[in-house]
């Protein structure tokens, strides 16, 4: 799977994006070891603490689905600027491979980490 195919999947995910208080989609796409693919949107919420971000929906979706092997994950926004992985999504992903690929959406195409790059000394 190549890198901006990933992409291009997670910028169509991001279409299902509900975020009528930030206004700000995020679709991520994740890679299985095995080749799947699992794909989220970021939920907000009226009560906006309750939010869940893109990264985040994708790997409930994964995990649900008997998937916890990931390689790369990327992500996607409505945004005019590089798109990271807050800390929460850093942490989450940590969990289950601190060296996947992370490719973040930027205005000239996208940007590759590994996530112990984006997330150093993590737990
Ligand atoms: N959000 C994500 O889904 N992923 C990110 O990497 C950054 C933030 C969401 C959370 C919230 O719904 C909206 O973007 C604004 O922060």
């Amino acid at each position: 799977m190549e890198e901006l195919e990933l992409l291009k999947l997670a910028d169509k995910a991001k279409e299902n994006a509900y975020a009528p208080y930030s206004g700000f989609q995020v679709g991520a796409a994740l890679l299985t070891a095995d080749g799947e693919i699992f794909t989220g949107c970021n939920v907000e919420n009226s009560s906006y603490g309750a939010a869940i971000c893109g990264e985040r929906s994708a790997v409930v979706q994964a995990v649900s689905h008997g998937k916890r092997e990931f390689a790369a994950i990327a992500i996607a926004s409505s945004g005019d600027d590089t798109v990271y992985p807050c800390g929460i999504c850093r942490q989450v992903l940590h969990e289950f491979n601190p060296d996947m690929k992370v490719i973040c959406q930027s205005p000239k195409g996208y940007e590759v980490y590994r996530l112990s790059e984006l997330m150093p000394k993590g737990f």
